[in-house]
């Protein structure tokens, strides 16, 4: 984990989407070290609970898990509600969760196109919407949306998904416009291949990670730690007058 503290976060009410494994985890133990209040949402109950045992094992603020299926706005709000009522008016929030199941061109029907919109892009602006009211009565906030460098380097067999993380810029941009008079940022950061529980199990082997890194600027894999920073950075006051930006984070691969 990143050894830098931002105080301000000590305390703050922050809330992760899909953060019962993978990079999300990293963005809920990340923020948990700094002391913050953490609720996140998940479908995955079993890494879920286990990672809120490991963090509180450590000694951190033990975060709050609410299962909640992104795809399912009320449940959704509700979960923003539940976050809300247990640390106070959310400052923070990370709109992480995503699906990156591959899918070729010939094989997307209507409703696998609706679903993953439904995971990929639509929850970033329903949760955005719900926080909105509750960072403006406090003062302002913080929204941080994963997008994924993807849809810069025309990765095969992710079409509607790269149409999503694309268009998670051009939402962050609105939003950023909307909602930055009430003191709201809003900021999008790209992480290029980290290499994740899930991408080791489905799509890593020696010779992709090799290829890989031998684009990037800096000559090592990324691990989950490496995003974790990035984001602290965009949720705390360090970044005040950042806002409607896309940050990539890829070792210098683009
Ligand atoms: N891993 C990478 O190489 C990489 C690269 C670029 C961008 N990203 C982005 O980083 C973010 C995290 O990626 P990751 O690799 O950790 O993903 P992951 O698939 O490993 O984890 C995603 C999490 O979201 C949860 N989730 C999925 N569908 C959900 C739903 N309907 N409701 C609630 N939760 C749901 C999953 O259970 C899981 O815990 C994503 O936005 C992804 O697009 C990842």
């Amino acid at each position: 984990m990143p050894s830098a503290r931002f105080p301000d976060l000590d305390g703050a009410s922050v809330l992760i989407t899909g953060g019962g494994s993978g990079i999300g985890a990293g963005f809920v133990e990340g923020f948990a070290r700094q002391g913050a209040r953490v609720a996140f949402f998940d479908i995955a109950e079993g890494p879920s609970r286990e990672l809120c045992r490991k963090i509180e094992a450590e000694g951190f603020p033990a975060p709050l898990f609410v299962p909640v299926d992104l795809r399912d706005v009320e449940a959704l709000r509700a979960g923003v509600t539940r976050a809300a009522q247990a640390h106070g008016p959310i400052t923070v929030l990370v709109n992480n969760a995503a699906l990156d199941d591959r899918h070729a061109v010939a094989d997307v029907t209507p409703e696998y196109w609706d679903n993953n919109q439904n995971i990929n892009l639509r929850p970033h602006f329903f949760s955005a919407q719900a926080v909105a009211p509750g960072m403006k009565a406090v003062g302002g906030g913080s929204i941080i949306n994963i997008t994924s460098t993807s849809w810069l380097i025309n990765h095969p067999d992710l079409s509607s998904y790269t149409a999503a993380k694309a268009g998670i810029v051009g939402l962050t941009k609105g939003l950023a416009g909307e909602l930055g008079p009430d003191n709201i940022r809003v900021n999008a950061v790209a992480p290029g291949w980290v290499l994740t529980e899930r991408q080791k199990a489905l799509w890593v082997t020696e010779e992709r990670v090799a290829a890989h890194v031998a684009r990037q600027s800096i000559k090592r894999p990324m691990e989950v730690e490496d995003i974790v920073g990035t984001v602290l950075f965009l949720a705390s006051d360090a970044s005040r007058m950042l806002s409607a930006q896309l940050l990539i984070v890829d070792g210098g691969y683009l």
